[in-house]
């Protein structure tokens, strides 16, 4: 605290965008704006904006609506063009290893180093060894660029890029921190995409986005049920919008849907598994203590008793805003409770403040 203001957090996901500014007191962290917006199927592909115009103009009239005068922000990237790595190199110096680090990051990254931003941070000195653990950061600049021009052209000023799996990271530990004598793994499970990361002792050890998450399940419902997107994501959310009237006179989600359902959630929990199982295989960790779930896709029971079946862990649902108190109007409390599973990112990302810009 008293490192100046906070950022605002705007995540902006495959399918909808967050915007979460909070406030910090002595007397703790409370939610000050928070804004909710869908956005289009196809603004966003493989990580990739599609439909710039949609995301200006969704972010412009979200800050606008909800009069968020602060105007710096940090927002994240994720998916295919983040590649995350833990690497041992030889013991240096930081300057040393500023110097260092584009070629150790060479042997690690298969992009052209010329079009990533490099980023790392020192996990581990092992000075008896005469080593190091560090944690490198590649991610793609152009993919960088687009959002933040985007986010410009919405008269916002991006002053941090964070990476998604890092953001929800640092969110769970300001919030329950990590015990030190544990692994668990954090999975942020969206809409298009799924991010693990597997933390021991409070210090990242795996990461690994997974491109599955809701939108599979809705899409298989569609293809072997014949209706529209929307109506089957409806039967997905088991009309949790309180849109009781798109199931029908019989305001039933057919068996079928339920099958479905619990049939992709073993295939996305199967999929989580397998790097479940990497993980241990490569990292001489005997155990996962627990698994964390949250994202908009955690709301589904079926997919969180899939992971614990399938990891033998236990599965915990992570409420992104349980530590925070809500500051009244700019937080619409209806928004709060039907979304707050989807907010991890853009709480994570308004925890950063205005001094520690890098960028
Ligand atoms: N109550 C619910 N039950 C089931 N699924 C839900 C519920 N609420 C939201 N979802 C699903 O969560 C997903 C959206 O979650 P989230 O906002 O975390 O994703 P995103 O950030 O937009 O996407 P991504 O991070 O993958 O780009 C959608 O697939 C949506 O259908
Ligand atoms: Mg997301």
């Amino acid at each position: 605290m008293g490192d100046g203001n906070n950022l605002v957090g705007v995540d902006i996901g495959s399918s909808s965008i967050k915007v979460c500014q909070i406030k910090e007191t002595r007397k703790g962290r409370s939610l000050h704006k928070l804004a909710y917006a869908p956005l289009p199927p196809q603004t966003i592909v493989d990580g990739h904006i599609m439909n710039a115009g949609a995301v200006t103009e969704t972010l412009s009239r979200m800050f606008a609506d909800n009069q968020i005068k602060q105007r710096n922000v940090a927002i994240s990237v994720s998916g295919q063009s983040v590649i995350i790595r833990k690497i041992t190199v030889p013991m240096m110096t930081p300057a040393e290893l500023d110097e260092q680090i584009q070629w150790e990051a060479e042997q690690h990254i298969p992009f052209d180093i010329k079009d990533v931003q490099i980023d790392y941070e020192v996990l581990k000195r092992q000075p008896e060894r005469g080593q190091m653990d560090l944690l490198l950061v590649a991610a793609k600049r152009d993919e960088i660029n687009d959002y933040a021009q985007f986010v410009r052209e919405a008269r916002l000023k991006p002053l941090i890029v964070d990476i998604d799996a890092f953001t929800v990271q640092n969110l769970f530990e300001a919030t329950r921190g990590f015990p030190p004598d544990q692994t668990v793994a954090l999975i942020n499970l969206g809409a298009s995409l799924s991010s693990l990361n597997i933390i021991t002792g409070g210090i990242s050890a795996f990461t690994r986005d997974i491109a599955s998450g809701g939108n599979v399940i809705t899409e298989e419902i569609q293809r072997q049920t014949g209706v529209s997107f929307d109506q089957a994501e409806s039967y997905k959310c088991g009309g949790s919008g309180g849109d009781a009237g798109a199931f029908g006179s019989s305001g039933m989600v057919p068996q079928q849907v339920h099958d479905v359902i619990e049939s992709v959630c073993d295939t996305i929990a199967a999929e989580i598994q397998r790097s479940l199982d990497f993980f241990m295989a490569t990292s001489g960790e005997s155990e996962i203590h627990r698994i964390h779930v949250t994202g908009g896709t955690a709301n589904l029971t079926p997919l969180r008793n899939a992971i614990q079946r399938r990891a033998k862990t236990n599965v915990d649902f992570f409420n992104p805003v349980e530590k925070l108190t809500l500051d009244g109007p700019g937080v619409p409390e209806p928004l709060v409770r039907e979304r707050a599973a989807q907010l991890a990112v853009a709480v994570g990302l308004s925890l950063r403040k205005e001094k520690e810009k890098r960028a």
